[in-house]
């Protein structure tokens, strides 16, 4: 079967992504060091433990595997953390991402997809965002991924490397079985607090900033289920495999929802009014992040299927509820 390498296959997305591959017929070989991904999340194809700055164990691994393609989710993703330590998020993700390079060089791999942000866009001029939006990010999470999307453009013309940039809008929800699911240690994101505070898990959840120029004063996110954005990466890996030239698209649905918005889908799942308090806003927040992932369809035939926002939460809640508790 043919193999491909998926970095960071034992993350969030990274092991949704491996089913995916899975379900369409090629055969995952996760590399991920653990740090923050969890083995028992490695349900398809074999896992090889090595640290992205590891050059020569990649190699190792490519050598040993000889995978057709690189999918590269490994990164850290804490956007409040890149701020206060750069340092940590240059040395992981950009670093990190170069040492995948030269190996990919090295043994002659010519294909990679892409982990990218709308992080990249900052706080776009123009709504929904195209891919044509400047690319000004306001934090050095935002900045490391635009480096990587400037680094495999170099190697490109250097070396022939071609490459799918996915910049993701926010992505959420778990499989419907509830095998996998988003389990961060700390967790951030709005939707696991929202759920951890209506099981009485946490004292509540803090909403942050109720006087933004949006509908209802709270910030408007693009919600994009981690089923969709699996399927989007085999896609792209079938661009790539097919000849496609190099490219970058957004993953969203199109449609935002306010931070108010998701805590009352959260609390008609759930059965639970989510207790939460109002607080000051978060800095860095952009106001507005909506995708205009018209891009991605007319290029990779992608459209995202989850669009009810109650459905993407009950699957987030599956999980919640199952509880795994991986830790790490
Ligand atoms: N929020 C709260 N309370 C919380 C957590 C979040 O009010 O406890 C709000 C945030 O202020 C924001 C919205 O919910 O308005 C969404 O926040 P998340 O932390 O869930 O997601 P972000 O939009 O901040 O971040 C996501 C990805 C990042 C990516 C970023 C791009 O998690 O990796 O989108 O902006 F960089």
């Amino acid at each position: 079967m043919t193999k491909v390498l998926v970095t960071g296959g034992a993350g969030y997305i990274g092991s949704h992504t491996c089913k995916a591959l899975a379900e369409a017929g090629f055969s995952p070989v996760v590399y991920d060091n653990l740090s923050f991904g969890h083995k028992e999340a490695v349900l398809w194809g074999d896992l090889e433990i090595g640290d992205i700055k590891d050059t020569d164990r990649l190699q190792e691994v490519i050598v040993k595997h000889n995978p057709i393609a690189v999918l590269h989710f490994a990164a850290f993703i804490n956007v409040g953390e890149s701020v206060k330590n750069p340092g940590k998020y240059y040395d992981n993700n950009v670093a990190g991402s170069l040492s995948l390079l030269r190996a990919m060089e090295a043994e002659g791999m010519d294909k990679i997809v892409f982990s990218s942000t709308c992080a990249t866009y900052g706080e776009p001029e123009t709504l929904p965002i195209t891919e044509e939006e400047k690319q000004q990010p306001i934090n050095p999470y935002g900045w490391n991924k635009l480096f990587v999307e400037k680094m495999l453009a170099d190697f490109e013309t250097a070396h022939g490397l071609r490459s799918v940039c996915l910049r993701y809008f926010n992505a959420c929800g778990a499989e419907e079985e509830a095998r996998i699911g988003e389990d961060h240690t700390p967790e951030t994101h709005l939707i696991p607090l929202a759920l951890k505070a209506a099981k009485g898990e946490t004292a509540g959840l803090k909403i942050f900033g109720t006087d933004y120029p949006t509908p209802d004063g709270t910030c408007l996110r693009d919600y994009i289920h981690v089923l969709d954005l699996a399927d989007a990466h085999v896609k792209a890996l079938d661009y790539l495999l097919k000849g496609g030239k190099s490219d970058a698209f957004n993953l969203g649905t199109g449609n935002g929802f306010s931070v108010k918005e998701i805590v009352d889908a959260v609390g008609r799942v759930t059965g639970t009014p989510v207790p939460h308090t109002l607080e000051e806003r978060r800095p860095g927040d952009p106001p507005a992040l909506v995708a205009m992932p018209q891009k991605a369809k007319d290029i990779l035939g992608w459209e995202a299927k989850w669009t009810d926002v109650e459905k993407i939460v009950e699957t987030a809640w599956r999980f919640e509820q199952k509880n795994p508790k991986w830790g790490g």
